[in-house]
């Protein structure tokens, strides 16, 4: 393989999706509760979506941010309209989105409160991307080894900590980044109290709270966006993953007043918001704000929230079920590394979240069926984990 070794992969080639659903090369059918890690919440070619980068591959792929794209000025009507952040600016990834409000945040810092050296404070366990500042801003020390030297600028306090809040935020600060609910760190979410205090912590102080929604955004995790049901009004939102329903597009949107920091040549992106991808994020968009999509969404969460505890609760290896709409994650006194080949086998795909958490992220038109199929399936697995445990190694099945 001519790839370097990046990523610790499956042996598995998926060739084909629908909805729920892959088919690899043999014709085998896998549920997929990964959505190619939180990115096909809509499932796997999705008619909509599919139809509208179709209709717009006939027409025009790509033109650059020196014209107008009427599409692009939609999409970004569209997100304003629903999230209340006036201004979006599109890239293709997390990580550009994330790097794009840090460097927001640092204009802001500067401009706005007269800082030399503005800090942007996130938080431990979390994750925020792979770029040189976004590994410096995730949470954990893992992504960072043998990357040094790394850029300054950064601190990370506790989450979930109220308390650390108050001192942790200091007149250096131009930012708080935090995932609403945290995703790579182990499906973890916020206490609606600790991100009510800090909205209030950055309103007394003049400090942007940024929410990274590149996991939660998108209907993932019952809504829209799950600041919204958190009941708090952001400065700064960034999005990936779902917004393109596997179309690579990702946004950060700012609020009226932000606009005056990210002027003319102050951040670009080439490819940013060309109109193939406007066309997959505008589909996208509309189909979870015009469908039924996201109140589905919202009671087979309670569906699967209801069958992982119903068969998994009293397994001894189990310690937590945690989670949101439909990102689950089920926490294990032992590292799940070995069970996701064994869901594999049985027909399930499965993501760990850290080593010892198995995270759950099936597409939104999953059905009651397949979410009983994939809880008796890691049910199922488990009775097999525990001979691995005995045995000392993966059991055949
Ligand atoms: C919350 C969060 N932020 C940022 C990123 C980085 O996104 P990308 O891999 O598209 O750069 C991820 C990816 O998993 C994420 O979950």
């Amino acid at each position: 393989m001519a790839l370097f070794p990046t990523y610790p992969r499956s042996d598995l080639k998926p060739v084909r999706g629908e909805g729920p659903w892959l088919w690899d090369e043999t014709g085998r059918r896998y549920l997929d509760f990964t959505s190619g890690l939180g990115v096909c919440n809509l499932g796997h070619a999705h008619p909509r979506v599919k139809e509208a980068v179709r209709e717009q591959l006939d027409r025009l792929w790509h033109v650059s941010n020196l014209f107008r794209i009427p599409l692009q000025e939609t999409v970004a009507g569209k997100l304003a309209e629903e999230s209340g952040l006036a201004f979006s600016f599109f890239c293709n990834s997390g990580a550009e989105a994330v790097e794009a409000a840090i460097k927001l945040a640092r204009r802001y810092g500067r401009e706005h409160k007269g800082l030399e050296r503005p800090e942007v404070i996130t938080f431990h366990s979390s994750f925020h991307g792979r770029t040189l500042a976004t590994l410096t801003a995730t949470g954990q020390t893992k992504v960072k080894a043998g990357f040094d030297p790394l850029p300054g600028g950064f601190r990370h306090l506790p989450y979930n900590d109220t308390g650390a809040l108050d001192e942790g935020l200091t007149g250096n600060t131009a930012a708080v980044l935090l995932e609403p609910v945290q995703g790579e760190g182990g499906v973890i979410p916020a206490n609606p109290g600790f991100l009510k205090r800090l909205e209030e912590r950055c309103r007394e102080k003049e400090i942007l709270l940024m929410v990274d929604e590149i996991q939660t955004g998108m209907g993932r995790t019952g809504d829209l966006f799950a600041f919204r049901d958190f009941g708090v009004r952001p400065d700064v939102v960034t999005l990936a993953k779902g917004l393109g329903n596997g179309v690579p597009v990702g946004a950060m949107m700012g609020r009226k007043g932000l606009d005056r920091h990210f002027g003319p040549g102050s951040h670009a992106s080439t490819f940013g918001g060309n109109p193939l991808a406007m066309a997959a994020a505008h589909a996208v968009l509309k189909e979870l704000t015009e469908s039924d999509i996201l109140t589905r969404a919202r009671e087979m969460g309670e569906c699967l929230d209801s069958r992982l505890r119903q068969r998994l609760h009293s397994h001894p290896a189990v310690v937590d079920i945690r989670g949101k709409g439909f990102m689950w994650g089920v926490e294990m006194d032992r590292p799940v590394g070995p069970l996701l080949p064994v869901l594999k086998e049985k027909g399930l795909l499965a993501v760990a979240a850290g080593p010892r958490v198995l995270r759950l992220l099936p597409p939104l038109v999953t059905g009651e069926e397949e979410i009983e199929q994939a809880a008796a399936i890691i049910e199922d697995s488990l009775q097999h984990w525990e001979e691995v445990d005995a045995n000392g190694s993966v059991p055949r099945v």
